[in-house]
């Protein structure tokens, strides 16, 4: 069953029944302000960080589902009754419901009694604020008399003390009205410079600030007090809940249309002009009038709406590719780019299943997302970069997370997870591939951005190597440490309280338990390195780097192979996991991806039997599941993996972050039917049949399907921001298609379903733009190119030397 269907032409999702299993969100804004937005007007916005600088509230797994948000009512003057033309808060019963969510924007509307009423919201670039332009149609014979009113509820800026402290925060609550504006000032008298404002462009009927007033004592979202009595009451909020609510009326003739823009937005004043005038307690709001005026004027806000446009269409442009496949078309060009570019912007913070309180910018995920939106914001993710190595560690080791405010690394999540430094090489690797910006590795990088500990990027990536060479175990695997990529493999937790975070809690001295994952990762990330060091010019280094990438395979095969499949670890006991030695979770998917995309055991038959074996144990309709057997009890030696019921999460759940580890791995071994089967089985257009099932959003990724072994078998859940929207991005362009950035230029390397006569394809490279061509003749993966009508030699295409700016390349494969 579904919900709405895909609307390529114009990159929208159009939902047409409002109650989807769950809230499908869209994100707004690109850069410092943003906001998630339900398809039914559910949700909240903030400045940069989710956690530290939120704008409006949002309750979490509140009854019903999805409440609070950018809420607009509108109200029959004459017959009194009201409603939302969004379906929520009111939930009234409506016509022509549509919801079409769009990159950066999303327009909600319907029908009821004639009336017509959109809303389309967006986030200008270039801006801190947020725009409601609400267009309303008389579609009676008659006149009609409506009041729209549009709310939200402040968060007094820290999203967790917001939610807890209330002792303090029914006290501090602040607000100004000026010219028909509110100023949410809350802790702007003491140490802030910055409030939020909510703007109407009419003349108001009036307004309301204080949420009882506006809802009335013991009334929600869904019956306001106010609206009900169609009058706002002009309320000025000393302390409790402060909102902004506007009222404006409509007299709308036969046909009539008229449109209300409403602007929200989030300022900043210099501290030394806070006030105006100065001494008083009073907001200075010349600073930011100007751009109140501008946005409320619908023109601006057509033309700021036309330029976000402009600005998606010119990412997206980068890559666009015609295949046989409709799924593989909408998600490469459309929705799985969109979807990396929040990853990028939210890392893992804020979604319908990130609170944006718990996780700020991961190390290993933000290193991971430069996979899938390095071509499109090459400057941003060089910022990334320096950002994230300036919280490396010394060691080469590094925190788990900052807060994108303050860009600090902190132990919240712990530290020490040792495949961590390895996806620094990885990210930058990217990065050099994509730019050929070679500058980066002399950029001068602190450590735990301490002041005087700076020194070259590059070294960065050389402490990240050594850090694993420094912490090998036993059997001279890596030490896992807190976790590997699997945060839920907790070797040296051994924890028995209940509660305790097994990120952050250790009873074993790390010395004996051992990741393979981790030397399929080093293994990977090591030729990255000795291919960087050598286009420096530095070949001795280089041959270092592959000597200990040779040691560490052997290591691999002698003992991380368990004769048909590569284990998964040893535990602190030295113990086997992943074995078919064990009782529960004999086989794991992360070994037999990732060394094979390493490239372990290509020649020898090991990375076949590996793949053949995931594709027996571990292969199902809905995707690959993480391990099996599930693990059916608690073991106290493994730790969170084993916390969850059989099915899902990391206890043998579909994780879609790394089916494309052997999606890439099949590609490897020239399989391009299995590796678009796998890859098809998780894409979630392809799935969009069985959104009943599936039940996350039919147009983005989720993080988690529901393994077999669980009674929801084929239920996602955790969409958006998953390292899974960059590593599928990456798979089905960079080793499906084939189309690859390489540090000596873009390589063709395709690797199709035999039954795929070829397609065609755009890619913008390091400002030239490739037109491609590929052309099936035989069943195989050899390919031969031309490019502007010459034969070239091998299948990397060099930067063109005449410099021109368009390149065809065409590839036959046989
Ligand atoms: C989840 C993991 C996540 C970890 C860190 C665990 O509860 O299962 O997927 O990586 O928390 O936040
Ligand atoms: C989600 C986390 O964000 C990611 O870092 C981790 O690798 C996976 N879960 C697997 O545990």
């Amino acid at each position: 069953m579904k919900f709405g269907h895909f609307d390529d032409l114009n990159r929208e999702y159009v939902i047409t029944q409002p109650d989807t299993p769950l809230p499908w969100i869209n994100y707004l804004g690109c850069q410092a302000y943003f906001g998630i937005i339900s398809n039914t007007a559910g949700g909240y916005s903030f400045y940069r960080d989710a956690r530290l600088r939120r704008l409006t509230r949002y309750r979490y797994n509140n009854v019903p589902l999805d409440f609070g948000g950018r809420y607009v009512y509108l109200r029959d003057d004459e017959s009194r009754e009201f409603w939302s033309p969004s379906w929520q808060p009111t939930r009234t019963d409506l016509k022509d419901y549509s919801c079409r969510h769009g990159m950066g924007y999303t327009v909600i509307g319907s029908t009821r009694g004639g009336i017509e009423a959109h809303t389309r919201y967006f986030v200008p670039l270039d801006e801190n604020l947020e725009i409601w332009q609400l267009t309303v149609t008389n579609t009676r014979a008659t006149k009609a008399s409506i009041s729209a009113f549009a709310s939200i509820e402040f968060c007094l800026w820290d999203a967790q003390d917001d939610t807890t402290n209330f002792q303090r925060n029914f006290s501090i609550g602040q607000v100004e009205v000026e010219d028909g504006v509110i100023y949410h000032k809350t802790e702007y008298r003491e140490r802030r410079n910055h409030f939020a404002y909510f703007a109407c462009s009419e003349k108001g009927a009036g307004f309301d600030t204080q949420r009882e007033a506006f809802l009335g004592r013991y009334r929600g979202w869904d019956s306001p007090a106010a609206v009900e009595a169609g009058q706002l009451t002009n309320s000025i909020a000393h302390g409790w809940s402060p909102i902004g609510a506007h009222q404006v009326k409509l007299d709308l003739a036969p046909g009539e249309t008229k449109q209300i823009v409403f602007v929200l937005g989030y300022h900043e004043n210099p501290v030394a002009e806070k006030f105006d005038p100065p001494g008083s307690q009073i907001i200075n709001k010349k600073t930011v009038k100007p751009t109140i005026a501008k946005y409320l004027d619908p023109k601006k806000a057509d033309a700021a709406f036309e330029q976000l446009r402009q600005y998606w269409a010119g990412l997206l442009d980068i890559f666009q590719v015609n295949t046989p496949d409709i799924h593989t078309n909408r998600m490469v060009n459309i929705w799985n780019a969109y979807q990396c570019m929040a990853t990028f912007n939210m890392s893992r913070s804020a979604s319908f299943f990130e609170s944006g309180i718990g996780r700020g910018l991961g190390f290993r995920d933000s290193n991971q997302d430069l996979l899938g939106f390095v071509h499109m914001a090459p400057i941003r993710a060089r910022e990334r970069i320096i950002d994230l190595a300036a919280t490396q560690l010394p060691t080469g080791g590094a925190y788990h997370q900052y807060q994108p405010l303050t860009k600090r690394g902190n132990n919240d999540v712990g530290s020490g997870f040792n495949d961590d430094p390895h996806w620094l090489i990885i990210g930058v690797a990217a990065y050099l591939k994509e730019t050929g910006d070679w500058s980066i590795l002399d950029e001068k990088v602190p450590y735990d951005n301490e002041p005087g500990s700076e020194t070259p990027l590059y070294e960065h990536l050389q402490r990240s190597f050594h850090y694993t060479l420094e912490r090998l175990g036993p059997h001279g695997l890596p030490l896992i440490g807190r976790a590997d990529w699997n945060d839920c493999l907790n070797l040296n937790c051994f924890s028995d309280t209940p509660g305790q975070s097994f990120q952050t809690t250790t009873n074993k001295d790390g010395k004996v338990a051992e990741s393979v994952f981790i030397a399929g990762l080093f293994v990977h990330a090591g030729q990255e390195l000795a291919a960087i060091a050598r286009h420096r010019g530095q070949d001795a280094e280089a041959a270092k780097y592959l000597a200990e990438v040779k040691k560490m395979d052997q290591v691999v095969r002698k003992h991380g192979w368990d004769g048909e499949w590569f284990l998964r670890a040893y535990d602190d006991f030295g113990a086997k996991i992943g074995s078919k030695e064990c009782e529960e979770g004999k086989i794991f998917i992360e070994t037999n991806g990732y060394c094979v995309l390493a490239g372990i055991g290509l020649e020898d038959g090991l990375a076949a039997k590996a793949l053949e074996s995931t594709r027996k144990h571990l292969a199902t309709k809905h995707g690959i599941v993480l391990q099996q057997p599930a693990y059916s009890r608690y073991y106290l030696n493994l730790g969170e993996i084993s916390s969850y019921p059989p099915g899902y999460k990391e206890n043998a759940g579909i994780f879609c972050h790394n089916n494309p580890w052997v999606i890439i791995a099949e590609t490897r071994l020239g399989h391009g039917d299995e590796a678009h089967d796998y890859y098809s089985r998780i894409n979630p257009s392809a799935r969009e049949e069985i959104s009943d099932l599936h039940r996350c959003e039919p147009y983005v990724y989720a993080q988690m399907i529901a393994g077999k072994d669980a009674p929801t078998f084929g239920e996602a859940k955790n969409s958006w921001l998953t390292g899974t929207a960059a590593w599928n991005y990456y798979a089905i362009v960079q080793w499906i298609l084939g189309v690859r950035a390489t540090l000596d230029g873009l390589e063709i390397a395709p690797v199709i379903p035999r039954n795929w006569p070829g397609f065609t394809a755009t890619r913008i490279f390091r400002g030239v733009t490739y037109k491609i061509t590929i052309e099936r003749k035989g069943d195989g993966n050899s390919i031969t190119l031309t490019v502007d009508g010459a034969p070239i030699k091998g299948n990397i295409v060099p930067p063109p030397a005449d410099g021109r700016k368009t390149v065809s390349i065409k590839g036959i494969l046989s």
